[in-house]
């Protein structure tokens, strides 16, 4: 039995552009946003408040935040107490903190062991519920990591636990760097829905092997009706090496759309999103959805 609608995350402005070798102008990244909430989504990843030494396109946060417009839920990253306080001092109303299950990303990533993360993160969490700040967690290498290889599942649901425990109210759990298949896919899912069943769950999937739809199928079987999507395809983490691009919010709102999936959004209007950052970005867009769209 499949979901009737579908909630699409868009990660476009933060995993989309994180990665991405030419600096993208402020404007750029608020037309990008802006073009995005009016193809309908209403929840989005604007940015990240992460150290600019490390992700240097992320370096406009505070401008982003404020500038952004506020349709629906907007999420700002933050790795840790500081990027939490100046996440609140821009007025962010939703917060994602990120943890790896493996130890050696989580180090490459944060630059701390993923208990040293989890033990920091545990009162900045407690003060953003007390604040009334929504709380999402994401969850990196849930499935394969591309330094400790795979990760068992009572790892991923160890973690999941704890943070449902620190009061979050949403658990995103990704698969990093593409590698999970269906049947991974399936029974993590399956799992965390059954363990969960108060939290809101969300499925992020990198398409490295272009896996993700495929496992995107499984999570909507396995009960899943919240995704991480990017506009043209564009992400990947800069600490995960061979990482590409997240899963385009085109092709699977188009998937969604023929299966008859409500989720509010319109795919050539994601397509006109797409054109203007296709020209800031360093390498060509061609998703299934955008190539018919530019050959329209
Ligand atoms: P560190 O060097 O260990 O930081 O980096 P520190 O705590 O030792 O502080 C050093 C300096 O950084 C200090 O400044 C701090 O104030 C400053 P100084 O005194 O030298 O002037 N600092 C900060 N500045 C801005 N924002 C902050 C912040 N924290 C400290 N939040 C740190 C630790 C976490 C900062 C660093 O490792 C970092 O920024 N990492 C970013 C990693 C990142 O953005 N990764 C990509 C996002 S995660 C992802 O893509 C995965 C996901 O999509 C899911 C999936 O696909 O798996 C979510
Ligand atoms: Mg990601």
């Amino acid at each position: 039995i499949l979901p009737k609608n579908v909630t699409i995350i868009e990660v476009g402005p933060r995993d989309g552009l994180q990665n991405e070798k030419n600096h993208v102008d402020e404007t750029d990244k608020l037309q990008f946003i802006h073009s995005l909430q009016a193809a309908g989504i209403r929840e989005m990843e604007l940015t990240s408040f992460v150290s600019p030494k490390w992700v240097p396109q992320m370096a406009d946060a505070k401008a982003i935040v404020e500038k952004s417009d506020r349709i629906g839920r907007q999420f700002v990253l933050a790795p840790n107490a500081k990027g939490a306080e100046l996440a609140l001092e821009s007025n962010a109303d939703s917060i994602a903190v990120f943890v790896g299950v493996s130890n050696t990303f989580n180090q490459k990533n944060i630059n701390r062991t993923t208990e040293e993360s989890m033990d920091a993160l545990e009162p900045v969490i407690a003060k953003l519920k007390h604040d009334g700040i929504f709380v999402r967690a994401c969850i990196s290498t849930a499935f394969y990591c591309p330094y400790e290889g795979k990760i068992e599942l009572k790892d991923v649901l160890n973690l999941c636990s704890r943070f449902v425990s620190m009061g979050v109210d949403e658990l995103s759990v990704a698969d990093t760097i593409g590698m999970a298949n269906p049947v991974e896919s399936y029974e993590l899912f399956f799992q965390l829905k059954k363990e969960f069943p108060e939290i809101l769950i969300t499925a992020h999937f990198h398409d490295t092997r272009k896996m993700a739809m495929a496992n995107i199928f499984a999570a909507l079987q396995a009960g899943i009706d919240r995704f991480d999507t990017s506009a043209g395809g564009l992400g990947g983490c800069p600490f995960a090496p061979g990482a590409t691009g997240n899963v385009a919010t085109e092709d699977v709102v188009n998937m969604l759309d023929s299966l008859g999936i409500e989720t509010g959004i319109d795919v050539d209007k994601i397509c006109a999103a797409v054109e203007t950052i296709a020209q800031h970005v360093s390498h060509p867009i061609e998703t299934g959805m955008y190539r018919l769209y530019k050959n329209k």
